[in-house]
């Protein structure tokens, strides 16, 4: 599947926009080939019906009629051998019943963010298979572990784990010679990455990523996972989703840090002890026993939507 991209312009992207401004070396480098990409309007008008507790399934339909790669791309996933039951559809409205609007919203979500990868060059085609493999690992954590810890989110943590290394992309397209030099992808992660990055680049992923999610129009709750994933403590609007990212940031690295999904250890996880300060009786605990299958069915989830 791929979109289209069209340049968001809501009043409300570009007031946020002037509170993430990169260094000027930054900003010349991003816009290089011409002005920092934006999501396709697609994208985030997909995030903003979605999230609208009156939003209607005709809304949702002709937008993805806008686009006939989306539109295709649904179809065959509503028809893939983990939804349909044996039972083929041929209509986007069926689709969208079949999968409901917040799996769409993250298809359409996952189709943006591949466009976004098309940006860097062949050489760089495992680097773009790993984000993306860890995009998907991080939201299907995200996912597991709101079930587990019974924390009430209702597919927005999906998308907060998708989204969450956004700027990681942007910076491997934009400092194609120099990404590796800043990030290895060796998923060994801590806080001093972010200050890692700003000694050799002059910004991170997550002062990027943020910044790029503004200009976009993305929500405030999802510029905020990005901006703050790796300090989960700074965060002041949504604490508990940005430190259920942060948790489920940490057990994708361990997949694909060891190639397995065993041996995890809850007990360092920064995400899981801040949803413990937060409220969350007993979250280390609880996700130590589930980790190793939280992680085979996360792989077999980043699996499929690979294949997209
Ligand atoms: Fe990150
Ligand atoms: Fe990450």
């Amino acid at each position: 599947m791929s979109l289209q991209t069209a340049a968001a312009s809501t009043s409300s992207a570009a007031d946020t926009t002037n509170l993430f401004l990169l260094p000027p070396h930054v900003q010349q480098r991003l816009e290089a080939d011409g002005p920092l990409p934006v999501l396709p309007w697609l994208a985030v008008r997909a995030v903003k019906i979605s999230e609208d507790p009156d939003c209607s399934i005709n809304e949702f339909v002709a937008l993805i009629g806008r686009d006939v790669s989306l539109l295709s791309g649904i179809l065959s996933f509503a028809n893939s051998v983990f939804y349909s039951g044996g039972k083929p559809i041929s209509n986007v409205r069926q689709a969208v019943i079949r999968l409901g609007m917040r799996t769409c919203r993250n298809l359409i979500l996952t189709s943006c963010i591949s466009s976004l990868m098309g940006r860097m060059s062949m050489k760089q085609e495992w680097i773009r298979e790993s984000l993306a493999r860890h995009g998907y690992v991080t939201a299907a954590v995200c996912h597991a572990l709101n079930q587990r810890l019974l924390l009430g989110y209702d597919g927005e943590e999906f998308t907060a784990g998708l989204v969450h290394d956004i700027g990681r992309t942007l910076l491997a397209s934009c400092f194609s010679d120099e990404f590796q030099e800043f990030d290895g992808l060796t998923f060994e992660e801590s806080s001093a990455i972010v200050d890692h990055e700003f000694s050799i680049i002059g910004t991170s992923h997550t002062e990027a990523g943020a910044c790029f999610a503004a200009k976009s129009g993305l929500p405030p709750v999802l510029i905020e996972v990005i901006r703050h994933h790796h300090n989960p403590d700074h965060a002041t609007g949504d604490r508990r989703l940005v430190a259920l990212v942060a948790a489920a940031d940490d057990i994708a690295n361990h997949l694909q840090r060891f190639d397995t999904p065993e041996n995890y250890d809850t007990s360092t996880n920064k995400g899981l002890i801040l949803l413990e300060r937060l409220g969350v009786t007993n979250a280390v605990t609880l996700i130590s026993a589930d980790a190793t299958e939280i992680l085979k069915d996360a792989d077999a989830v980043a699996g499929n939507m690979a294949k997209l």
